[in-house]
């Protein structure tokens, strides 16, 4: 699987490039089911479920304040920069 091009396949999703969690249930994060399915799927959404329920709740208000960038890598598509502002309520 060439990870940067995950669930981004413009000939099955519309919007192939867009973020959206609801698109389907067979997304690719943790290996879609399959033989390499990732071991410690349950472990890193508890983390995540963890870390986004905190932040919100820390910081409900918090908002973008400038462009996103992206790490430049044939490996992986992640985010290098993400500036918010962190405001509570
Ligand atoms: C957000 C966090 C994580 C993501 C997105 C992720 C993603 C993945 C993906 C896509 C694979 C399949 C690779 C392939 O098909 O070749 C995988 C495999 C694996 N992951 Fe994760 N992973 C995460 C966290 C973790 C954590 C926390 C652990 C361990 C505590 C873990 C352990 C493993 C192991 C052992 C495999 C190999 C399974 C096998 O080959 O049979 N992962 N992961």
């Amino acid at each position: 699987m060439w990870y940067p091009s995950s669930n981004r396949d413009e000939e099955r999703y519309e919007n192939s490039d867009s973020f959206d969690v609801t698109r389907n249930p067979e997304h690719q994060a943790f290996g879609a089911g399959g033989r390499h399915f990732c071991l410690g799927t349950a472990l890193a959404r508890l983390e995540l479920k963890i870390l986004v329920e905190e932040t919100v709740k820390r910081f409900p208000r918090m908002t973008m304040s400038g462009e996103p960038s992206w790490v430049i890598s044939q490996f992986s598509s992640q985010l290098k920069h993400l500036p918010v502002r962190l405001r509570g309520s």
